[in-house]
């Protein structure tokens, strides 16, 4: 396949706030949820903590001197909530907010376009103290906060996204509890899923009103479910999974609603979100392009026996990354394409997608990381055939930037296409980082 990508596509990496920056208690920053949890043992591999991770709260000249070298045209990035504003509410840390001003023009000097998200999951711990997504209080602070960022920085941030993932806060954080807040109770995770979505629909037009030329989006993960066989009722049972894992994020975000099918059976079991008069109008204003953050997707078939929605996932063979995730680029083609299909958003970004490998450093220093080129490689072509189809994808991000603290994994997970010794704190360009800023510059995938 010969994929030669226009010459307006936006070729990004990105990162987040807890994962790359440290500083955790610098400068007046507040605790978030992430300092509480991976300060608890047991919580992180490793007893690892995002409190140094890739010092980038100090060394962010150095990194977007790294990101000119790799021609990156975008950046992005999140805004630490708690650095920002400390106790969630009120006081405003000026000097936090100095740090992304001052990110933001080093961006702007070598041509990078920034793209900001406001919440990537570090939510203050004095808001969680008061029941954090749970509550309704948060929805507000998350936008006084918006208002807060955007007004300072509205005037040079051309792509704002309002929330990254939102489900997995729900449901990895609220009822799994494998992430920060670690609590495990449905019906909370579908509250927090709900507040989530009204907070980013009331922060849409206040974002707007700050920074008039801005895009704003929000940025949603969706593994497509594959039916284990052409049996109907597999068929079917991947179309439910569907809709309990994307389609209950993007069809209300597109004027929808929440997907009835779903909605019916969380009645039933008692624990459907309580909405508010106005929230799915709220929830549906109308956004500038839609983020994905695509990785693999999943294997599913029917089993009655499995409560509520009668689905079992399937272990897929094939080559799986470190991480345990399936390489599948077919899966962004088809993601991609379905989204298009189902909601016609006005413009979408992949706003993540990359692959953790245990990279080594060779006896020449460099990290000769081919699986990952490959992984990219596959993906951009079949992000590219979804364009061809039509489908209006305008921009890329490869995630990550860096090796950083991948969440209850620890360090021990790289995706980057800049190696970090931990020790050190060196930075080391990989070979999929030199592959990518050669496509970077051609346009074309090779
Ligand atoms: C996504 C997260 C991102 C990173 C990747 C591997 O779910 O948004 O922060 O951890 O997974």
């Amino acid at each position: 396949m010969n994929a030669v990508f226009p010459e307006a596509f936006l070729w990004g990496a990105a990162t987040s706030a807890y994962q790359i920056e440290g500083g955790w208690d610098a400068d007046g920053k507040g605790p978030s949820v992430w300092d509480t949890f991976s300060h608890t043992p047991g919580k992180v591999a490793g007893g690892d903590t995002g409190d140094v991770a890739c010092d980038h709260y100090h060394r962010w000249s150095q990194d977007v001197a790294l990101m000119r070298d790799l021609r990156l045209r975008a950046y992005r990035f999140s805004v630490s909530w708690p650095r920002v504003v400390p106790e969630g509410t009120g006081v405003v840390n000026e000097v936090g907010l100095d740090f992304y001003d001052r990110l933001v023009d080093g961006l702007l000097d070598v041509g990078i376009a920034p793209m900001l998200t406001l919440f990537h999951w570090d939510l203050p711990q004095a808001l969680q103290d008061r029941r954090g997504w749970g509550a309704r209080e948060t929805v507000d602070a998350f936008v006084a906060y918006a208002d807060v960022v955007s007004r300072r920085i509205g005037d040079r941030v051309p792509m704002w996204i309002t929330h990254n993932e939102p489900s997995v806060v729900a449901v990895d954080g609220h009822v799994v509890g494998g992430h920060a807040p670690g609590l495990r109770d449905p019906a909370l995770g579908l509250q927090v899923a709900h507040h989530l979505l009204v907070s980013h629909g009331l922060a849409v037009p206040v974002i707007r009103a700050n920074a008039p030329a801005a895009q704003v989006g929000i940025a949603i993960n969706v593994w497509p479910q594959q039916p284990a066989t052409e049996a109907p009722e597999d068929v079917a049972a991947a179309e439910r999974q569907y809709a309990v894992e994307a389609g209950w994020y993007l069809d209300p975000l597109h004027g929808k609603g929440y997907p009835a099918a779903i909605w019916d059976v969380y009645q039933a079991v008692g624990i459907a979100p309580s909405v508010r008069g106005g929230d799915m109008a709220t929830i549906a204003t109308p956004i500038d392009f839609l983020g994905l953050n695509y990785y693999s997707r999943s294997l599913v078939r029917a089993d009655p026996s499995e409560e509520p929605f009668g689905v079992a996932g399937v272990y897929e063979s094939g080559h799986h990354t470190d991480v345990g995730w399936l390489v599948m680029p077919r899966g962004l083609y088809d993601l991609l394409t379905r989204v298009w299909r189902d909601h016609r958003p006005p413009a979408i970004y992949v706003t993540e997608n990359g692959a953790a490998f245990s990279d080594v450093v060779a006896a020449d220093g460099a990290v000769h990381d081919e699986q990952r080129v490959a992984y990219l490689r596959g993906h951009l072509e079949a992000a590219y055939s979804a364009m061809t189809e039509g489908v209006p994808l305008r921009g890329y991000f490869v995630w990550s930037l860096l090796d950083n603290f991948e969440w209850a994994e620890g360090y021990d997970k790289r995706f980057g296409l800049v190696r970090v010794d931990f020790d050190t704190l060196e930075r080391t360009v990989k070979d999929s980082g030199r592959w990518y800023r050669d496509t970077i510059s051609t346009g074309e995938v090779r």
